[in-house]
């Protein structure tokens, strides 16, 4: 009886293994079929639409107990093994583990930042909208927005930044905020097309993000083609391209030369203000090791592989990428050394 019961679930699997095999071969074969017959300018369309096709996880009120899956693009395989880009993605790591939390938790200058950059888009963003965020670490700047009471205005989030660790956390970090809708982690930077089609977001926004460290651009075959200016100049019109007609872009930048030991005294000075403790501590425990780990990123701009830009600068660089700017305020927030930009796709 025992080798009867064995022999029948031994068939069953055999034979549900073959079927999808079978279906498999099958889908593959339809697939190249359905290209076979399509000119060669449109079958490279459609294999990087197919290449590009993320995937969505939907926030709802259970807590998230599984590792989330990520979507990683091809082009970043490739240049993430790229010389140049290793060193830069280990020091942005280093960066997101020591000093993101603490900046996201203690410092009032960047969260006033983020706040005020959020004042500043939320209003703008479509019913149902769409958001791509650039270089979005842990999902702070959309924490943000919800606070300021424009989280329910989005339905998909596009999170893409160069770092898994922080991707991880954020569909918990959004569920904890409010958020019900769409998210989807991707590990990609702007150094080469992003996967997200044309003209799908609202909105784009790098929050001291992703846009100004565009300091190279890579081809679809990983193969490096720009650097400084003209990577930025590719990058900005990346972001032209996935924006729907008169779609925003929302950045947050330092201004040229930023002296971070300012952002960081400013930072102890408001906790010691306003009788924050606990913010005081912690700013002081940690703050010197904060500014070591973030010493690379004036190195980035003195190699002209970080964009910390003055006004007219990212006014050129935004015209000539078919923008047109509608707000902006510089040297008012981030302890003076920061600027908030919305332009609108032209
Ligand atoms: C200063 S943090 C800002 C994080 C978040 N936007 C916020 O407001 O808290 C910069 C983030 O950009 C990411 N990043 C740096 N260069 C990038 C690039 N070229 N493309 C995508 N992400 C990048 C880093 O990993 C980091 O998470």
């Amino acid at each position: 009886m025992v080798i009867l019961v064995r022999s029948l679930a031994e068939d069953f699997i055999r034979t549900s293994l073959n079927s999808e095999t079978r279906k498999e071969k099958l889908m593959a074969h339809a697939g190249k079929r359905t290209l076979r017959h399509r000119p060669p300018t449109e079958v490279k369309k459609e294999v990087r639409r197919r290449q590009t096709k993320v995937r969505f996880l939907t926030v709802t009120d259970n807590e998230i107990q599984d590792s989330p899956a990520f979507f990683e693009t091809e082009e970043f395989r490739c240049y993430s093994k790229h010389a140049s880009i290793v060193q830069f993605i280990r020091d942005f790591w280093k960066w997101n583990e020591k000093v993101l939390w603490l900046v996201n938790s203690t410092s009032q200058p960047y969260i006033e930042l983020q706040t005020e950059l959020a004042k500043m888009i939320g209003p703008r963003i479509a019913d149902a909208g769409t958001l791509v965020d650039l270089g979005c670490g842990a999902g702070d700047f959309c924490i943000r927005l919800m606070a300021e009471g424009f989280g329910g205005k989005l339905k998909k989030i596009f999170a893409i930044d160069i770092d898994w660790k922080p991707l991880a956390d954020i569909p918990e970090n959004l569920r904890v905020a409010g958020y019900r809708r769409s998210v989807a982690l991707i590990q990609a930077a702007t150094m080469s097309t992003l996967p997200v089609w044309d003209e799908t977001a609202d909105c784009v926004v790098s929050s001291l993000g992703g846009v100004m460290y565009a300091g190279s651009w890579f081809d679809e075959d990983g193969k490096l083609v720009y650097e400084g200016r003209e990577a930025l100049d590719s990058c900005l019109k990346d972001v032209n391209r996935i924006l729907k007609p008169g779609g925003y872009l929302a950045l947050s930048v330092p201004k040229p030369n930023p002296d971070w030991g300012a952002v960081l005294r400013s930072s102890i000075l408001h906790s010691v203000m306003h009788g924050h403790l606990f913010k005081l501590i912690r700013a002081l425990k940690y703050g010197s090791q904060a500014r070591a780990a973030s010493a690379f990123m004036n190195q980035l701009d003195k190699d002209g592989r970080a964009h910390y830009l003055s006004s007219q600068d990212w006014a050129i660089a935004l015209h000539e990428a078919g923008f047109e700017i509608v707000d902006s305020s510089f040297g008012q927030y981030y302890a003076k050394q920061g600027g908030l930009i919305v332009a609108q796709k032209k």
